[in-house]
């Protein structure tokens, strides 16, 4: 048999589209035939709830049958020195935003009974490194709203699942890590490098697609084997 995945007739709800990793899942979706909804962030600044808020009333209506929460920031510091604006401002955009939204939004998903939704984490919520208390907190938060989720969703066929990818060279990670930290971390991935952005959309939509009926609640990783040593 051969697997063919379509999206034709489908409408998916994406946040940070506009680049990196959210780029690569937009692109496959509109190639797979979905009806992509990824607003810019002119249009919802996720770190400002009232922005959030606006979004959700202008789009009341609205109900995608897919919602994927991609966009994320990582403000590194250590703990003498972080800011609470900094911790807020990240729990807003890795978290809250997304939980406000699907709270908005899964009405369309219960009434006709089956939906997926994915939220792109992190190996930081599983492992960290120095530094990551604001980034690697927020996403161990994502994996517990993820599971509550799950089990409260799943009696209405929705999948809820969260995506760790490994090490992308993305804006981030370039923002991010040195040249020399890039080099040995690439060295140390079992694969000896990087992950690629379509490697994180071709998993977003297996688990987006019919082909998946009953994965739900977990954190699955694309890290190149990373995170068995
Ligand atoms: N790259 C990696 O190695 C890696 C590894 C593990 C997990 N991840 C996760 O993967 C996701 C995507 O990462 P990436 O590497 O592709 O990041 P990126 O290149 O920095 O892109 C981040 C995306 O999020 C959007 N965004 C950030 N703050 C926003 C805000 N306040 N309002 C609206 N949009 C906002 C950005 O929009 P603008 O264009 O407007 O800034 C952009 O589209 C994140 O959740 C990240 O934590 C990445």
């Amino acid at each position: 048999m051969i697997m063919e995945i379509n999206f034709n007739g489908k409408s998916v709800f994406l946040t940070g589209g506009s680049r990196g990793i959210g780029k690569a899942i937009k692109d496959r979706f509109i190639e797979n035939g979905a009806e992509v909804a990824a607003p810019k962030r002119e249009e919802m600044d996720l770190s400002d709830d009232g922005s959030v808020r606006k979004y959700i009333v202008k789009n009341s209506e609205y109900s995608p049958d897919i919602m994927v929460f991609n966009a994320g920031i990582n403000l590194i510091s250590p703990i003498e020195e972080i800011k609470a604006e900094d911790l807020i401002k990240t729990y807003q955009v890795n978290l809250f935003s997304s939980l406000r939204l699907i709270s908005a939004f899964v009405k369309g998903q219960k009434l006709k009974g089956e939906g997926k939704i994915v939220f792109i984490s992190s190996l930081y919520s599983m492992v960290s490194r120095e530094g990551r208390l604001a980034y690697s907190s927020s996403k161990n938060a994502v994996t517990g709203a993820m599971k509550t989720l799950a089990l409260e969703l799943a009696p209405f066929n929705i999948m809820v699942n969260c995506i760790a990818p490994g090490y992308v060279m993305t804006e981030m990670t370039k923002k991010n890590l040195s040249g020399e930290e890039i080099e040995s971390i690439s060295r140390s991935i079992p694969t000896r490098r990087f992950q690629t952005e379509e490697e994180i959309a071709d998993l977003t939509m297996f688990l987006c697609s019919d082909f998946n009926k009953s994965i739900t609640g977990q954190l699955i990783a694309v890290d190149g084997g990373f995170l068995c040593r």
